[in-house]
């Protein structure tokens, strides 16, 4: 399988690290390299089996967990020589990901491209934010822009095929699931010929790049600056949830919510409403 137009793929040697993040991936020709992407970001892991691509924050860089102290010297410094070098190419390859340099990416971070990718920007992540999302893009379309300061806990997953778009100061608790189109249609024999396509090409480079998505609704998701979703939320396709509007815990938003607003439930109706200006 050739490399992929917008990233640099080479290979380095299977560090018991490297070893455990690609353990699970289910194809037996899971190669791990390591590879640059877009200006001034971290050094990101890739795994590639078949189509699928598995990008992962660099512990190292990124995730300094109270487990990582124990690295003997010697493996810090390999690490360190090898980021030192990652971070050169990160400069100088590729531009399928942005993230600035003050986003600190935690360990359950990372992104994956399960169709071949295209020459082109994914994904876009501003300042200081503090995420252990899971970006993930089913197609070769999709686009996901996460503005300054935002947070996103574990286990929450942002799914496109269209655009999902998040503003400044956003916070997104754990287990939340946004999710820009359907994933199948609503006609059941369409949904047995992919299941029949997946059971054909699962694990291989078809699997995803050729799938058929007739009839599978996607829009556009927006996230204004300052909104608050609560954990185990979902936000479905089309959706725009207002400045400074709240999602309770496990509501499923269907339709747009005003600024300020707090909704609940599903699908999610209004609860409430908060003040745009702090109390003194
Ligand atoms: C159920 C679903 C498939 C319906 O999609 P759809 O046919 O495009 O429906 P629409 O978005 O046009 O919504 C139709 C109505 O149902 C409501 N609705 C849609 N999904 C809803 C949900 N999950 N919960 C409650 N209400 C829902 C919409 O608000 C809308 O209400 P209205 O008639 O008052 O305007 C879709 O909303 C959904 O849940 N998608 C996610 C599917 C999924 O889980 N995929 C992941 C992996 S397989």
């Amino acid at each position: 399988m050739g490399s992929f137009p917008a990233v640099r793929l080479m290979h380095l040697p299977d560090t018991p690290d490297n070893v455990a993040n690609f353990a699970h991936l289910p194809s037996p020709t899971c190669r791990r390299v390591w590879f640059s992407i877009s200006a001034a970001g971290p050094s990101m892991r890739v795994g590639l089996t078949g189509s699928n691509t598995l990008v992962r924050a660099s512990r190292k860089l990124s995730d300094k967990r109270p487990e990582d102290q124990g690295l003997n010297a010697v493996r810090r410094l390999f690490h360190s020589l090898v980021n030192g070098f990652q971070r050169h190419r990160i400069r100088s390859h590729g531009d399928t990901v942005s993230i600035d340099a003050t986003t600190r990416l935690l360990r359950r971070f990372q992104i994956r491209f399960h169709a071949r990718p295209d020459a082109r920007r994914y994904v876009t992540i501003g300042k200081e934010c503090l995420l252990n999302a899971s970006l993930v893009f089913e197609a070769s379309t999709g686009s996901i822009v996460i503005g300054d300061r935002c947070y996103m806990g574990v286990g929450t997953s942002i799914i496109s095929r269209d655009a999902v778009l998040i503003g400044n100061d956003v916070t997104i608790a754990w287990g939340v699931t946004i999710y820009d189109h359907n994933s199948h249609s609503t006609d059941w024999k369409q949904r047995a010929k992919v299941v029949r396509h997946f059971y054909e090409f699962y694990g291989t480079e078809k699997c995803f790049s050729e799938l058929d998505w007739t009839g599978v609704k996607a829009a556009q998701i927006k996230i204004c600056n300052r909104v608050w979703i609560g954990f185990d939320a979902v936000i479905l396709k089309g959706v725009t949830i207002g400045e400074g509007a709240i999602v309770g815990a496990r509501s499923v938003v269907t339709k747009d919510v005003e600024p300020y607003t707090i909704v609940a439930g599903n699908p999610a109706a209004v609860i409430g409403k908060v003040s745009d200006v702090s109390p003194e």
